[in-house]
């Protein structure tokens, strides 16, 4: 029977001092700045998994002809470590993370990691690296993003599933995704332009739907807005998510909609989180196709007073406005009672202010 993995120490690992790490708390910036160390596995076909170690932060040994420079042979995952206030270290649904890795993983033709290494990959890290879990901040949601990733390891330029692949989480202090803390962002509606399609990649996550995004989110950019809303890719009519978001809509008469499951969607961790804690804030969960047209219209009237972008990185982002082509579409309550409500709920049950009922945290130490 194959062996977990354990992730043990590098015996050379290396350490930054407090006042950097302390300086870097400071104003963390989404991603820019890396933990001193990071967690490492290579599978080979035939061996399976082995190599695991958390070593100290580092290149990696990747020749011009490896694999995934060239055909994208990839897949990521994105989860956060919290401090709570007595200092303890905690991931949310890090196995919710680990199914959807191994999903990603199917679809790209690699090789499932057990979900159990998958965590202990993640928790390892965390615990090396606990100095680097910040304190929530004035903000309060200061955290560390935790990036798990595998890709193809292999000099190889035939079309063919690699033999060799790493598997590796790297680590940042991050605070608020968007610069300005929580603002109602604007959004630029996408209706030409898709990133994934039925049959495509869009359930996983890897890296080329991301790539698929970035000619839209230029636009965006270039027209004052932060994130992209993309509809399907065959009627073009039919809200999917953002660049890097699931999506949510809160109706006058108490439904939080949000599309339904298609397959070219991503399975949110924070999407699901909120659709189960909703009944709890009296809202009626509702995953149903969700039309851009009605959407707009709803929020011209009155009929959807708040929306709200949701995930990992931008935990739950209220929607101030929407640009659809020149038409500017203001949302009537963008830092809206309910949107607070989730966004307080959820960060809450993340750094220990309310009860886990539902056994979400894993204790990091
Ligand atoms: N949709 C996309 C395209 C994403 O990249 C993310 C971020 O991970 C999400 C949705 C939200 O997923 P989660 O809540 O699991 O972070
Ligand atoms: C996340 O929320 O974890 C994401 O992956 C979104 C984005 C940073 C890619």
């Amino acid at each position: 029977m194959a062996m977990s993995l354990r992730f043990a120490s590098a015996d050379d690992l290396t350490w930054s001092s407090d006042e950097r790490i302390a300086l870097e708390h400071a104003t963390p910036r989404f991603g820019e700045v890396f933990i001193d160390h990071m967690a490492l596995a290579t599978w080979q076909a035939g061996d399976g998994w082995g190599d695991d170690a958390v070593v100290n932060y580092r290149g990696l040994d990747i020749n011009p002809g490896g694999a995934v420079l060239h055909y994208a042979q990839e897949i990521f995952e994105g989860l956060k470590a919290y401090r709570h206030a007595d200092g303890s270290v905690w991931l949310f649904r890090p196995d919710q993370n680990g199914e959807r890795f191994a999903l990603s993983a199917e679809r790209l033709a690699l090789p499932k990691l057990p979900i159990e290494d998958f965590v202990n990959a993640c928790v390892r890290l965390a615990e090396v690296d606990a100095r680097w879990v910040p304190d929530p901040g004035e903000d309060g949601e200061k955290s560390l993003y935790l990036r798990p990733f595998m890709i193809a390891n292999q000099d190889f330029l035939g079309v063919a599933p690699a033999t060799r692949v790493l598997f590796s989480v790297i680590g940042s202090p991050v605070g608020a995704y968007f610069v300005g803390g929580v603002k109602p962002v604007r959004i630029l509606v996408e209706r030409q332009q898709a990133r994934t399609a039925p049959g495509g990649t869009g359930e996983a996550k890897c890296g080329g739907n991301y790539a698929a995004s970035l000619r839209s989110q230029i636009e965006a950019q270039a027209r004052g807005c932060a994130q992209v809303l993309f509809v399907d890719a065959v009627e073009h009519r039919w809200i999917e998510e953002l660049g890097g978001m699931n999506f949510m809509a809160v109706s006058k008469d108490g439904q939080l909609i949000t599309p339904e499951l298609t397959g070219t969607i991503l399975r949110g961790i924070t999407r699901r989180s909120i659709l189960e804690v909703a009944p709890d804030l009296g809202l009626e969960p509702v995953e149903r196709k969700l039309g851009i047209d009605e959407m707009l219209d709803g929020v011209r009237s009155g009929e959807f007073p708040e929306v709200f972008a949701c995930g990992t990185a931008a935990v739950v982002t209220p929607i101030g406005s929407f640009l659809d082509g020149d038409d500017e579409v203001t949302v009537a309550e963008p830092t809206g009672k309910t949107t607070m409500e989730i966004r307080r709920r959820l960060l809450d049950i993340q750094f220990g202010r309310a009860e886990d009922t539902r056994g979400w945290l894993k204790r990091v130490c």
